[in-house]
């Protein structure tokens, strides 16, 4: 592409960056539209971030991008706050407003997307959500705004799970979710159930890892999202695909992350065909050979 005068520019911060795919999607865009904008990894250091967000907002950047481990360090920096972001408390997308930076959190919407894109629902499924971290948090007010059924959130330290209902329960004043030790899956109402995995085990290179590795477990899971994507297919993922479920990675989720993101700062609605385009270029980047 030309860099000219009128050359927007994109990109992401956070600490580190240099593995990024962002790049690969957000260019990729831009080519395909024949938008002069280009997207670039900003290092941010540790105590650096209030710089980061005003000096990104003074050079006239046209949005960002923010991960690990800033995604609620950005929030105190930002002039609005997107609802969904708020109740999540995470922020990995900057949307240029006329006073400041508007905070987005466009994961979830993205696992929502990707999850559509292979045919999964969550409303009125039953779920087990496997972790209670960040991103467990996250998917849990993914699934109440979706209106699942029933939510079961299962995580090796129960009151991390007791902590995460409490309060996403108390957000949308429902009681949806049910906190429970891992090994208490054998409790569960027999059903088929969604499963999402969020939590970090089975990451490369614990590649033998799952977070329940019982047989049994398997035998409830109609179908499974886990959300790490490296391993391309995860050992959970395996399991529950040995037991006659459907099982997706998290890589979708990475691309439709970004392309929301793409869509709030351009005000554009991507085509499905380009995404395609684009996952395929995510697997070239990772050397993924189906
Ligand atoms: P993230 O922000 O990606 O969600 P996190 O907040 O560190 O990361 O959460 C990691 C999740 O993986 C937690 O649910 C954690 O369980 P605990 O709350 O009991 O720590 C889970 N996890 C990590 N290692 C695990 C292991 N070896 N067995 C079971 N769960 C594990």
């Amino acid at each position: 592409m030309k860099i000219n005068g009128k050359t927007r520019t994109c990109g992401l911060i956070g600490n580190p960056v240099e593995h990024t795919l962002s790049p690969v999607i957000h260019n990729h865009l831009a080519k395909t539209e024949n938008r002069n904008l280009v997207y670039v990894p900003f290092l941010v250091e540790k105590d650096r971030v209030k710089e980061a967000v005003e000096g990104a907002y003074a050079l006239n950047i046209h949005g960002l991008n923010v991960t690990v481990p800033y995604k609620s360090a950005v929030i105190p920096y930002l002039t609005e706050m997107d609802k969904l972001a708020e109740n999540i408390g995470a922020v990995n997308t900057l949307v240029r407003t006329e006073n400041g930076f508007k905070g987005y959190n466009t994961d979830m919407p993205g696992l929502l997307r990707a999850m559509e894109t292979e045919n999964y629902t969550i409303k009125g499924e039953s779920v087990i959500l496997l972790g209670a971290g960040g991103a467990a948090r996250a998917v849990a007010m993914l699934c109440m705004e979706q209106e699942a059924k029933e939510i079961f959130l299962l995580n090796r330290s129960v009151e991390k799970a007791m902590a995460v209902a409490k309060e996403v329960n108390g957000i949308y004043k429902e009681n949806k979710i049910i906190p429970m030790a891992l090994s208490d899956y054998r409790k569960l109402p027999e059903r088929k159930y969604l499963a999402i995995q969020a939590t970090s085990v089975g990451l490369y290179p614990n590649i033998r890892d799952a977070v329940i590795l019982e047989e049994a477990f398997y035998d409830r899971i109609a179908a499974a999202v886990d959300l790490i994507y490296n391993p391309y297919e995860t050992r959970f993922m395996s399991m529950v695909k040995a037991h006659g479920g459907k099982a997706m990675n998290g890589l979708k989720m990475l691309l439709y992350q970004g392309i929301i993101a793409y869509e709030l700062w351009n005000e554009v609605k991507i085509l499905e065909e380009t995404a395609e385009e684009i996952l395929i270029k995510m697997k070239e980047e990772l050397k993924i050979h189906e």
